[in-house]
């Protein structure tokens, strides 16, 4: 987008009240106005002034339910589930129907990994990263189905430049470049508690991407539905990148939500815990909704349990989805309905003096959009398929303890594990059963147990300090990186 001029742009700060926007502007290079200029150019004064007012100098009052239930899932998929599903979800992958689409605009700050989190090298002996792991599961697909399955990535201003370059240094993980399309997320404005934008330096507002919600109006923007389009494509599935263990083009749930002729469909996962820091599906008055874990308190019954003990409201949210190409367009197109979220932080700004000062305490607001709220919009009533955690959901979230880097190893071993020993190997197992050495099969060697055990036959497999198999089912034995 060209900037904007220094008249018209100060014009509508003056409109809006954000005059100061333009305090330190005498002083300011003239690079520094150029990029106060292209920043403030990228800002909907309007919107800003809808959430400031609506959010910030108002405080909403929770929205009020009647009614909350458990939403009615299709329980999780096993060798008695009725296969029609399955048929119809691979037979749109091989009419090439299928494209995959992650949000990525997160950095791996909370691992201690200063680069976008896709990179973060998850592997405990190969080290190949979150972004490799997806990406040999596109492998695998469309080999098993002989069909492209393009990639979207999604990306924020903060690691666009550093996704893409490490996206080439990877060669593409071996895939056509021209099947990944980055798309980049917008930002916006951070306010403090008088709905002042911050500015975070001299000439340079604070700004946060606009949540994975932004990913409908990213996917219009960076060209991905247009892609999709052009090539027939109407099924595009959702997932986060931190969750190592997804199954990116799942068949089955393709294939329910096909049947359904659905706008948008979700998985949900048993919660292990009332607190459990996932989002919860429930239909409130009717509507399916789901509400984030930070809010659970403002809906108590949430947090109520069965006669079981188990959480009466059992659909956690995985984060893994599949809407329709036109359901975007038609969101893309409504999305001034589409809901917003605030988070109190800290945000470092810039005092009367141009100095930059941390704050101890949150002192301003950042907006964000949930994709999860699309649901809402949905004509008919979305397919929920409930599914087993092993192989499936295993986020990382941090270093150690749940949902973390050293958690999802532990999965990885257990999870393969159980595929070695079904081949006939044995792996070393601690009092508790769990497995004791670091595993990795490389998911573009095999996807399930069954291929698995089918392509290992009659090869060597030795179970040293570990094992590692490659994409061509070598065993591979390097020193764990760290
Ligand atoms: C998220 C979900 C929660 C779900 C849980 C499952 C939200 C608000 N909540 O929680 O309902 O149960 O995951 O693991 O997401 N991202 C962007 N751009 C943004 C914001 C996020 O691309 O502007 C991406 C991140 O890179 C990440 C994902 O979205 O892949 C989730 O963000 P994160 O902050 O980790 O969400 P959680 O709080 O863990």
């Amino acid at each position: 987008m060209m900037a904007l001029s220094e008249t018209h742009l100060r014009e509508k700060a003056a409109q809006y009240g954000q005059s100061h926007l333009f305090r330190f502007w005498d002083g300011l290079s003239s690079s520094e106005r150029a990029g106060l200029l292209d920043s403030l150019s990228q800002v909907d004064f309007a919107l800003m002034d809808t959430l400031i007012k609506s959010w910030v100098l108002h405080e909403p009052a929770p929205e009020h339910f009647s009614r909350i239930e458990p939403v009615n899932v299709i329980p999780p998929v096993d060798e008695n589930s009725d296969r029609t599903a399955l048929d119809a979800g691979e037979q749109a992958l091989r009419d090439g129907r299928v494209a995959t689409f992650v949000v990525a605009g997160g950095q791996g700050t909370r691992l201690g990994f200063d680069s976008p989190k896709g990179a973060y090298p998850i592997g405990p002996i190969t080290g190949k990263s979150l972004f490799h792991y997806h990406a040999e599961k596109i492998h695998n697909l469309q080999r098993r189905y002989e069909t492209v399955i393009p990639w979207y990535v999604m990306v924020s201003p903060t690691n666009d430049g550093q996704t893409r370059d490490y996206f080439r240094q990877e060669q593409y993980f071996g895939l056509r470049p021209d099947n990944i399309l980055f798309v980049r997320q917008r930002v916006v404005p951070c306010v403090d508690a008088t709905g002042k934008y911050i500015l975070e330096g001299p000439g340079q507002p604070a700004v946060s991407p606009n949540g994975h919600g932004g990913s409908i109006q990213a996917l219009v923007d960076g060209g991905a539905i247009k892609h999709a389009e052009s090539r027939g494509i109407d099924v595009l599935c959702y997932f986060q990148v931190d969750n190592w263990a997804v199954k990116v083009a799942d068949p089955w749930f393709i294939g329910y939500h096909c049947l359904a002729n659905a706008a948008m469909s979700s998985k949900c996962h048993r919660r292990n815990d009332l607190r459990e820091a996932v989002g919860v599906h429930c239909l409130c008055d009717g509507v399916y909704r789901v509400i984030e874990y930070s809010e659970l308190d403002l809906y108590p019954q949430l947090l109520e349990r069965d006669a079981t003990g188990a959480p009466r409201y059992f659909a956690g949210n995985p984060a893994i989805h599949i809407l329709s190409t036109g359901f975007v367009k038609y969101l893309n197109d409504h999305f001034d309905a589409f809901p917003w979220h605030k988070a109190h932080k800290k945000i470092p700004f810039v005092n009367e003096q141009g100095a930059l000062i941390k704050p101890d305490a949150p002192n301003g607001y950042k907006f964000e959009t949930f994709v999860f709220d699309a649901l809402r919009f949905v004509p008919h009533p979305p397919v929920a398929l409930e599914i087993r955690r092993p192989g499936e959901y295993t986020p990382i979230k941090q270093y150690e303890g749940v949902n973390s880097v050293v958690a999802a190893r532990q999965s990885m071993a257990d999870y393969w594990g159980k595929w070695l020993e079904k081949a006939g190997c044995s792996i070393p197992r601690a009092a508790s059963g769990a497995c004791c050495v670091p595993i990795e099969i490389s998911p573009a060697f095999a996807l399930t147990e069954e291929e698995f055990i089918a392509k290992a036959r009659g090869r060597t497999l030795v179970i040293g300090d570990g094992v590692a198999v490659d994409a061509a089912g070598e065993c591979i034995h390097p020193p764990p990186r760290r």
